[in-house]
């Protein structure tokens, strides 16, 4: 019999209008695992509702978002690609968590602190206890591996101790998952500013690429991308911004920095940026072609929305069940 793939879980807050940084270093990542291991991904809804959300704008994020994995190249008939809020699992694991929790490792999260530094007018308890909710979404399917950014891996390490923690007293319930991080297009930086992270809600708009935006305005954010006077494209510490070209190109792609380097031997930086933003562009048009076909096709997205939440539910609900029994909960008459 043919070995049981391991479990991948990974899932991006609903609220996310990709930008390049998304796709590549997490989304173009997670397609390339989907046939090596059995892949649930989710788009986390309720984690987003730690910040406040104009309702009409989440819900058709929510949807964008769905049609974005999907059109990137996750397969809704292969892999579980569901909406958080679907699968009512999460809010009840993420409840008896809770109470395996300790706030003084909640008060060590240091996206907690940076985030209620952000809204300081709405430090809700949701914050606080996002990263317990972060284990259920992740326990409730028994991952082994789960992709994620360095700016999760604290959440992944207390994911991890919460598990073991509820190992130790009740037995083998939980698979103890472990991060897996990508090797390049980990941190694309800004195009202004090469020292910050790049992020769809940066002040300047020639900052961020973002999924959507069509084929000249890439081309001309690359064009403005800010660089150094040395005129030599090669990789370093000193030349944050033609690095950060580079990564992007040589994970789009695939050719390694000396590759790149002899590439543009001689030439421009010119040259080089238009090379960047064309093979960009090209990277992201069957994506934004797809894209545009899914939204339109509003029967297919639901049922795949419909399916997967069914297929979630029903996998997730096995631990669930367990966990239940395993803390002493009555058991429902049925
Ligand atoms: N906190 C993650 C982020 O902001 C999103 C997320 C929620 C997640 N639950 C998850 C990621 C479970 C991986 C696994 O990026």
């Amino acid at each position: 019999m043919e070995k049981e793939k391991k479990i991948l879980y990974s899932g991006m807050q609903a609220t996310a209008t990709l930008q390049l940084g998304n796709y590549l270093g997490a989304l173009k990542n997670w397609v390339n695992l989907c046939d090596e291991y059995d892949c649930f991904f989710g788009i986390m809804d309720l984690h987003s509702l730690t910040v406040r959300q104009n309702p009409a704008e989440f819900r058709q994020n929510a949807r964008k978002l769905y049609a974005l994995y999907v059109a990137a190249g996750l397969d809704p008939e292969k892999n579980c690609i569901y909406y958080q809020s679907h699968v009512s699992g999460h809010a009840e694991l993420g409840w008896i968590l809770d109470c395996f929790t300790y706030m003084g490792e909640l008060n060590r999260m240091t996206q907690f602190k940076d985030k209620s530094a952000k809204h300081a007018d709405n430090i809700n308890a949701g914050l606080y206890t996002y990263p317990v909710l972060m284990a259920a979404d992740i326990l409730l399917y028994q991952a082994d591996v789960v992709p994620v950014g360095a700016d999760q891996k604290q959440h992944l390490e207390i994911t991890r101790d919460i598990a073991t923690r509820f190992n130790n007293i009740y037995g083998d319930v939980f698979t103890i998952p472990e991060p897996y991080i990508g090797k390049t297009g980990a941190r694309i930086m800004s195009l202004q500013d090469p020292t910050k992270k790049m992020s769809k809600s940066d002040e300047n708009i020639n900052s961020t690429i973002l999924l959507l935006d069509d084929r000249d305005s890439i081309i001309r954010k690359f064009k403005k991308a800010v660089t150094d006077s040395e005129a030599i494209v090669r990789y370093g510490d000193d030349k944050p911004g033609i690095s950060n070209l580079m990564n992007i190109y040589s994970t789009i792609t695939g050719k390694t920095n000396e590759e790149i380097e002899r590439e543009f031997e001689g030439r421009g930086y010119g040259d080089f940026k238009l090379a960047v933003g064309e093979c960009v562009a090209d990277e992201l048009a069957p994506i934004q072609k797809r894209y545009e076909e899914l939204m339109a096709d509003k029967a297919y997205l639901n049922n795949c929305i419909k399916e997967n939440a069914d297929k979630a539910r029903y996998f997730s609900n096995k631990t669930l069940r367990k966990v239940q029994k395993k803390v002493g909960l009555t058991e429902q008459i049925r």
